[in-house]
């Protein structure tokens, strides 16, 4: 393979072959032709440390000092009921749908009867034990270094991601975030989300709302796509003109249960892999340096 890393025993395709056309042929188009698509929630942040569960952006708030102990009892149980639905595999998008909404809608309700306090974001980002994977100073430097536009397309909470990244020195220039945006009174007090929902099952409606920035990125047909669930395989849903899409999948839990139908969706799926090693040999690949 022209990229030794992906003999990394954490990296499984089903088609090899089809992996490496692909990157030929996005290499040969050149990175000027080249738009990076990625979830934030445990793709671009880690989803394990040390043996011990790292949070999403909702569980920065949801461990935090803003929110009252009753609260967190709360947000735990939702998180109880229906995180190991999103990665039950035994059922359909369609039947769970639904439910992810409604986990989504309750757990903002009680967001906002918090009445978080928007200049308080900052700190408990700071408190919390939210980390992005090894090697995303090179990922999002380089992608700047190099003008490639990087969009995080999250279901979480784009106040808190912003934080976290701007926190860590890497919110350059060439990023866009689409996200769930808090809405905050003349007061700097959380009232509501702005604009509709982005849940883990709607990333195709959230991109097609969005197509003005798509048009903008018109001369970049070739697309590498990073995400760590099914939903996030319709984040580039938007891309006009599409030439290649190369997908990369990072499998963190439930490894055996869907394995299957990750290699099945994914390009190339990283099974527990804390690392950006990987999409950062594919972006050096791609810039045409090895
Ligand atoms: O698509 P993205 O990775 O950004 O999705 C957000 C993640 O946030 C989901 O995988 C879900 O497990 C998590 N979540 C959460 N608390 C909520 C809602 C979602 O931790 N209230
Ligand atoms: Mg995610």
């Amino acid at each position: 393979m022209m990229i030794p890393q992906l003999s990394n025993t954490s990296v499984c395709m089903k088609d090899p072959d089809r992996v490496r056309d692909i990157l030929v042929s996005m290499q040969k188009a050149g990175s000027n032709t080249l738009q990076v698509i990625s979830d934030f929630d445990m793709t671009l942040t880690r989803f394990a440390f040390n043996g011990k569960r790292c949070p999403t952006c909702h569980n920065i708030l949801d461990n935090s000092r803003l929110i009252s102990d009753e609260c967190k009892l709360q947000l735990k149980e939702l998180l109880n009921t229906y995180y190991p639905i999103e990665i039950d595999c035994s059922r359909s998008v369609e039947e769970k749908l639904p439910l992810m909404v409604e986990w989504w809608t309750k757990a903002h309700e009680l967001l906002i009867e918090q009445k978080i306090k928007k200049d308080a974001l900052a700190l408990v980002v700071r408190e919390s034990d939210a980390r992005l994977r090894d090697g995303y100073k090179f990922f999002f430097d380089h992608l700047h270094e190099h003008s490639i536009p990087l969009l995080i397309f999250s279901a979480g909470i784009g106040d808190v991601l912003e934080e976290v990244i701007r926190q860590a020195g890497v919110f350059h220039s060439n990023v866009n975030v689409f996200s769930n945006y808090m809405d905050f009174d003349e007061l700097g007090v959380l009232q509501a989300f702005k604009g509709e929902l982005i849940h883990i099952y709607n990333k195709r409606e959230g991109a097609l709302l969005n197509t003005g920035h798509f048009r903008e990125l018109r001369a970049r047909p070739n697309v590498l796509l990073l995400g760590d669930s099914l939903g996030d395989l319709n984040m580039a849903d938007g891309v006009q003109d599409m030439e290649n899409i190369l997908k990369v999948g990072f499998l963190n839990d439930k490894v055996e249960e869907r394995r299957q139908t990750y290699l099945d969706s994914y390009d190339i799926v990283l099974i527990k892999d804390e690392t950006l090693d990987v999409p950062n040999a594919i972006i050096r690949f791609l810039t045409g340096q090895q």
